[in-house]
């Protein structure tokens, strides 16, 4: 962690034992649990809708309208489930901020819960984070034992159980859908939306999912009010967001800004685009704004407003703000198989456009890397992803195609050189650029 421009979710992160309930509470922890218990449920998802908070796992829904579409007429039991099984490539901002400030979440969980009127919220954690897992669990047993979740919480009248639940390892749970089967104990596929999980969700009751940071940004709207996270951010994406920077920059990591930063800002707060060993600099190549399931954009993008809108119409989107950074040392190529090698592997088998189609994309990308394809190859890969996007179940089929159509749009060059070349370009061993 370095330096953050709105250090809100990260304040805490450096410091002693930031994860414990007695560093949470001498930040101010769980008092905004009672301000909320005085507010009542609807008031505080006013608050929320008012604070403009979309959701931060990547499609940017608004939170405080999803939380309004649970009917409350409905006799079922309400439920909340926490997306916790952050598994997009480069994005790694979920797990440091249950890592060091687990309270946060917890938190969050417990205002969210209460607005929608839910007494059971669960935690969905990707399998393979053992270490995640028994913190977040360690911070729910604190808060059992002093008397911020279990029964009549702060003497509210207001009952909460939290289940953390670990995943068995696959990407495809972490569409929420897919989330909930795998909750419920079935293999992780994804269900027919609608209906959404807000009319009927897990086990057919009223649900609303979101994301670890869109829960955790919940205690600071209620402390703060919400026009002071209305205050941060752009017009229509709202406050602050945790960038994940990685790859060639000076100093990768995770940096707290309002949405609305830009890449150039950002590379400035990270030190730069590596040095080469004689002191000069790299030159920024490709990156990705939210994980490789957003089209990857270039060096003449770095003024883009990194907020929903801006990216958008750069030709991209937000996602994760999994900010993936690439020098001119990197094959595009290369970077693209491995990304669709990982699609390949993840796609769940439902549909046939990404059962089918991902396996052909590897086949095709394969064959281009290794210098043994066609120019011809290069529609042929088009074509497949337009037989893939949009045909799709979901969207894992759609984001594995996105990587492909945007590098093919802005490197020909490069695909066409590794023809040419009857192989890759780029001397690995030298790390020099291909030209
Ligand atoms: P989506 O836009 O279909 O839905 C977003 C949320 O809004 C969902 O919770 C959905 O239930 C809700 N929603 C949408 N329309 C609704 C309606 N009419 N009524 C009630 N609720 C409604 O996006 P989706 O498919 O859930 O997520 C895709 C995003 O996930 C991508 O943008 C990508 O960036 C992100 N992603 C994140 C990963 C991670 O590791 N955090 C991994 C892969 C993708
Ligand atoms: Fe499964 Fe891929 Fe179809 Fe989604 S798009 S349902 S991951 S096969």
């Amino acid at each position: 962690m370095t330096d953050t421009l709105t250090p809100v979710l990260t304040a805490g992160w450096a410091d002693e034992r930031s994860w414990t309930l007695d560093a949470h509470v001498r930040r101010g922890g769980y008092a905004a649990l009672d301000k909320a218990f005085a507010m009542g449920p609807d008031a505080v998802i006013a608050a929320v809708k008012d604070s403009g908070l979309r959701g931060r796992g990547g499609a940017g829904f608004p939170t405080g309208m999803k939380w309004s579409f649970i009917p409350q007429d409905n006799p079922n039991p309400k439920y909340l489930v926490v997306n916790a099984d952050e598994s997009e490539p480069g994005t790694c901002k979920d797990i440091p901020l249950m890592m060091a400030s687990p309270h946060t979440l917890v938190e969050g969980v417990i205002l969210s819960s209460f607005a929608i009127r839910a007494h059971t919220a669960f935690i969905y954690i990707r399998g393979e984070v053992l270490h995640v897992i028994r913190r977040v669990q360690a911070a729910v047993a604190e808060a059992y034992a002093a008397g911020h979740l279990g029964r009549d919480i702060h003497g509210s009248g207001y009952d909460l159980d939290v289940v953390v639940h670990a995943g068995a390892g696959a990407y495809i749970c972490g569409e929420e859908t897919a989330l909930l089967e795998g909750l419920e104990g079935r293999r992780g596929q994804p269900r027919l939306r609608p209906p959404f999980p807000a009319v009927a969700g897990l086990y057919a009751s009223p649900t609303v999912i979101n994301n670890v940071e869109s829960i955790s940004s919940v205690p600071s709207i209620i402390a703060h009010g919400p026009e002071w996270f209305a205050g941060m951010g752009t017009e229509k994406s709202k406050g602050f967001g945790i960038f994940s920077l990685s790859g060639h920059v000076q100093r990768p990591g995770q940096y707290e800004a309002p949405l609305g930063i830009t890449l150039r800002e950002l590379i400035d707060l990270a030190g730069g685009i590596r040095q080469k060993s004689d002191g000069q600099r790299h030159e920024l190549k490709f990156w990705t704004p939210g994980g490789s399931s957003t089209p990857l954009l270039t060096a003449e993008h770095l003024d883009v407003p990194l907020d929903f809108e801006g990216v958008g119409a750069a030709g991209s989107m937000l996602g994760t703000r999994a900010l993936q950074i690439f020098d001119e040392t990197v094959c595009v190529v290369r970077a693209v198989l491995r990304w669709t090698e990982f699609y390949k592997h993840e796609s769940c088998g439902k549909c046939t456009p990404c059962r089918e189609g991902t396996w052909w994309l590897v086949q095709t990308l394969a064959r281009l890397e290794k210098g043994q394809g066609t120019e011809a190859d290069l529609d042929l890969l088009l074509d497949q992803c337009d037989n893939i996007l949009g045909r799709s179940f979901c969207a894992l089929g759609d984001g594995a195609t996105s990587p492909i159509s945007s590098s093919i749009q802005h490197f020909r060059e490069e695909y066409l050189a590794h023809l040419t070349h009857g192989g890759c370009p780029f001397d690995p061993a030298a790390a020099t650029a291909w030209a």
